[in-house]
């Protein structure tokens, strides 16, 4: 039996900022950040979104009615959850109507938590082939205002449902994983900003991505050459690059024509985004999919995921004969974002909600349109459907 991704779905904020103007306000060459980082835009995320909104702005378009009734489970995959008890599936299943009947739960390990996400669908829907899985990915990447982290910064959802007889690739059940207790990136409970390593953690990515990528390949006999494509976690799209080169040498210059060109189409969206933590790998996948013009059916995709700590996990799929037909085209959607200057994105980072149970209610930075957060009573975050 097949089983995959069968649907994909991205959200992000209504707004965002010009690379090339934080760096002049940095006082950086903007190049540092265009080609050095590999960022164009990041996204801003208001107040009035948070890790839940953003994960139900991104499934909503998927949930037709037939779909309500075949998910069963909601998997809320997140390093920035609202709460340090209750999960983030548990508001999202009541905002978005599905059924009482489903479980939600919620996964963290940095980065790498939807993936496992993934890896528990696929073995669950082995075991039920009629259900379905819907797995969000929903971040946001905050390291502070004037840090070395903040052309890094970004956020947004990536909605996806696990399905058996996927429309868009089915997994492979073999993967290689790697797990190592290390401090690259880590935040404290007390902390709403990430604590980094960041060019430790930017060696041990590419280690550990050379651990899992030559296990794999020698577990299952692959060769570079038998990828039409890889998909990497893009906490900002230079890094993935710096994996990629790290193992092009052992293939020939077709090869690395073609892994080369599809990275490019791999990080189109992420560039326009920044980090979107856990959901990076798999915006980079909608992005390579999307945007890559020569990918076909039964074309392998790898795809590598990192969560500092640090867990990674390499695996692959099969894109499926009607790939294309579940897919759309993100860049209108970001073209309609509005640009925020300078002070505004800084008055809109250091906004938080009070936390000593006194109430806030948010009046801009709203969108009715969308599932947003109106503000705070009595520590109960007060969430609002679209109007
Ligand atoms: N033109 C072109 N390139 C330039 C340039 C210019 N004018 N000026 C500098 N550069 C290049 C540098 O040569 C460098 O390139 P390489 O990495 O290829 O050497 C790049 O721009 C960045 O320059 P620096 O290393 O000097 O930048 P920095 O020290 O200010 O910080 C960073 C960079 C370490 C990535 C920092 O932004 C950071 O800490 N980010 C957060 C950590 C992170 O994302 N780590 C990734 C791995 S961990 C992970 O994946 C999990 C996760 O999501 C966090």
């Amino acid at each position: 039996m097949k089983i995959g991704l069968d649907q994909i779905h991205f959200a992000t904020s209504d707004y965002f900022l010009d690379m090339a103007k934080l760096a002049q306000a940095r006082g950086e060459d903007p190049n540092k950040y265009l080609i050095g980082i590999g960022q164009s835009k990041m996204a801003v995320i208001p107040p009035s979104q948070d890790s839940v909104t953003l994960a139900a702005n991104a499934a909503a378009p998927l949930l037709t009615p037939a779909l309500r009734s075949e998910i069963d489970t909601v998997i809320f995959a997140s390093e920035s959850g609202i709460d340090q008890s209750k999960s983030g599936a548990v508001y999202l299943q009541d905002l978005l109507q599905l059924p009482n009947t489903i479980r939600a739960f919620e996964v963290k390990q940095a980065c790498y938590s939807a993936t496992a996400a993934i890896q528990f669908a696929m073995g669950y829907i082995a075991l039920h082939p009629t259900r379905k899985v819907l797995i969000t990915a929903s971040d946001i990447a905050r390291y502070g205002l004037h840090t070395a982290g903040e052309p890094t910064q970004g956020g947004g959802a990536v909605a996806m449902v696990i399905s058996a007889n996927p429309h868009i690739i089915a997994f492979d059940p073999d993967s290689t994983v790697f797990t190592e207790n290390i401090m690259d990136f880590w935040r404290p409970n007390y902390a709403t900003e990430a604590m980094v390593d960041g060019h430790y953690s930017g060696h041990m990515y590419i280690d550990f991505f050379q651990d899992v990528f030559q296990r794999y390949c020698q577990q299952k006999q692959l060769h570079l050459a038998d990828f039409a494509a890889l998909a990497f976690h893009l906490p900002y799209t230079k890094m993935g690059l710096k994996a990629l080169r790290a193992v092009l040498p052992t293939t020939d210059d077709t090869t690395q024509k073609r892994l080369l060109d599809n990275f490019e189409a791999s990080r189109h969206y992420s560039r326009q985004v920044g980090n979107l933590y856990t959901g990076s790998l798999y915006l980079s996948l909608l992005s390579l999919l999307e945007q890559a013009t020569t990918l076909k059916a039964g074309d392998r995709i790898g795809l590598f995921s990192y969560g500092s700590g640090a867990v990674s996990e390499f695996y692959s799929g099969h894109l499926q004969p009607d790939f294309k037909a579940a897919l759309g085209n993100l860049d209108q959607v970001l073209a309609q974002r509005t640009e925020v200057t300078i002070p505004t994105y800084e008055k809109l980072f250091t906004t938080s909600l009070p936390t000593d149970g006194s109430a806030l209610k948010f009046q801009t930075f709203i969108n009715p349109q969308r599932y947003y957060l109106a503000g705070i009573d009595q520590h109960q975050r007060q969430y609002r459907r679209p109007q």
